[in-house]
């Protein structure tokens, strides 16, 4: 074999991007296409800041759950976005209009003593081939950064300067406009002290440099995430996929005389060995009356024939969540007075798919919603007001309290704007008949007597909470339902609740 021929074998084995990083899970549809589509991300970011301006983004801090044990960690949403790290001590700076590098990554310099605590800290090698970036400064604390910075912000650093200090002057606009923009710790969950403080610093020192101003970068991101690449489609997919496949496996366990967290396990146990990471929410499992607590959690109440249940869970599946709700009878039969409910439910659902459309907007989904559940409602005498049939009635509002559109993403509430192919989002009626809300309504003078009218009516559907939910994708022809796999129609859950296969 010729020497050329082994010396590009030795390349093609050596190129970092074939070589998986250790102890960590391959991107769902190949690294290759992730780390592009990272790239893209953090190309169009900067195509949207413009000129004369930087973006800063830190890790999220560590949560401490007790004493000296934390929550897993949970990376910050807009950097697990741009760079797909899950690491901790990570900063990003990315400036649009450096003459050279255009992207810095600042991450935890490797650490033997807490890599025998924590597992293994990536190298700067290995953060350059996850995440396309090419600048990796290591640092034991933020030193690095600092320097980047000093450099950055002055344009000046001194002959001993580090190579963090040097790429900050390189990529330094010197003097002139310059406009940097950060999360506050009110848009990015919080900041641990460390962030704090270059948070402040940087604040200070734009106070002191002329025409630099501190931006929101928040608005930014939060418009470019709501169009999901064809990669992020993808993942969206398999992450609503394995929770309408959870679903499924909860139907199967429950039954009367089980206990909300036995369907709770069986649908995280579905979720952790179909290779997501999580819940990508806490999964609400309400029977009976917990059905009407829009954010049950606790799942402790035993199941009872009779009784509703209300499943609302989804998976984080590399970094992605759906947002799926069913609702069943235990023990695999409606009652007439939940079938009620459950179909005016089920047309207000499908009523908000129907009007969801490319080019639409939120409030044509909400508008078809709020008038099925409207009728419906007056239909069986849960309100009086002749208006509910137009969708614009406040009685409406006590009986479906909450939304029923919202975009779903790294994070499960995300901001939605007009619906465009690539727009991820879910619709979510529900209807509540909680006592204690005729009660509220009585003790109002003003309302007694409409209290005194509704209370039959309370009375037959007392307790009975139901919401249903589909996480839906926008495509150009019309919207694809993603959750399709989680049964909802009545016959289909008459027939799959119970049977433990
Ligand atoms: N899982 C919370 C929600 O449905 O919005
Ligand atoms: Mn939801
Ligand atoms: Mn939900």
């Amino acid at each position: 074999m010729s020497r050329f021929w082994i010396a590009l074998i030795a390349t093609v084995l050596s190129a970092p991007a074939l070589q998986p990083v250790v102890g960590q899970l391959l991107p769902f549809g190949g690294a290759r296409e992730y780390v592009q589509d990272l790239r893209e991300r953090r190309a169009a970011v900067m195509t949207a800041l413009g000129a004369s301006s930087a973006l800063i983004l830190w890790s999220a801090p560590r949560r401490v759950y007790s004493t000296d044990t934390d929550y897993e960690y949970r990376q910050e949403s807009n950097l697990l976005y741009l760079t797909g790290l899950e690491e901790e001590a990570v900063t990003l700076v990315l400036v649009p209009d450096a003459a050279g590098p255009r992207e810095f990554l600042f991450v935890r310099a490797k650490d033997p003593f807490f890599e025998l605590w924590n597992g293994s800290i990536l190298s700067p090698e290995d953060v350059a081939v996850k995440t396309g970036v090419t600048q990796v400064f290591p640092q034991r604390g933020t030193e690095a950064l600092d320097a980047f910075f000093q450099g950055f912000l002055t344009g000046e650093s001194s002959a001993s300067a580090s190579a963090a200090a040097a790429a900050g002057v390189a990529a330094s606009p010197a003097r002139g406009a310059l406009r940097l923009s950060v999360l506050q710790a009110s848009e990015s969950a919080s900041v641990d002290p460390a962030t704090a403080r270059q948070l402040a610093w940087v604040r200070e020192t734009a106070a002191s440099r002329a025409e630099t101003t501190v931006a929101s970068a928040s608005g930014l991101l939060e418009r470019q995430r709501r169009v999901k690449t064809p990669y992020e489609q993808r993942v969206m997919r398999r992450a609503v996929e394995i929770a309408a496949e959870a679903h499924v496996e909860g139907m199967r366990v429950a039954r009367p005389g089980r206990w909300e967290y036995e369907v709770e396990a069986a649908i995280e146990g579905w979720f952790l060995k179909s290779g997501a990471m999580s819940w990508g929410y806490p999964s609400i499992v309400g029977s009976g009356p917990n059905a009407t607590i829009l954010h049950y959690t606790r799942s402790t109440r035993q199941m009872r024939a009779g009784d509703l249940l209300l499943v609302d869970a989804g998976a984080n599946f590399q970094g992605l969540t759906g947002d799926i709700t069913r609702t069943y009878p235990v023990n695999g039969r409606f009652t007439d007075a939940q079938r009620e409910i459950y179909d005016i439910v089920l047309e207000a659902l499908n009523a908000g798919i129907l009007a969801a459309k490319p080019g639409g907007t939120v409030e044509a989904i909400t508008q078809a919603v709020r008038v099925a559940i409207g009728r419906g409602l007056l239909r069986v005498g849960l309100v009086t007001d002749p208006a509910a049939v137009t969708g614009r009635s406040a009685q409406i509002d006590l009986w479906f309290p909450h939304s029923p559109v919202h975009g779903i993403g790294i994070d499960v509430h995300e901001s939605l704007g007009v619906l465009v192919p690539g727009s991820t989002f879910v619709v979510e009626p529900g209807i509540y008949v909680r006592p204690d809300t005729l009660a509220r309504l009585a003790s109002d003078p003003a309302q007694a007597e409409l209290a005194r009218t509704l209370s039959p009516a309370v009375e037959r559907f007392r307790d009975i909470g139901v919401r249903i939910e589909d996480s839906l994708l926008m495509t150009p022809g019309g919207p694809e339902i993603m959750s399709y796999r989680a049964p909802k129609r009545v016959d289909e859950l008459e027939r799959v609740v119970g049977t433990g296969r």
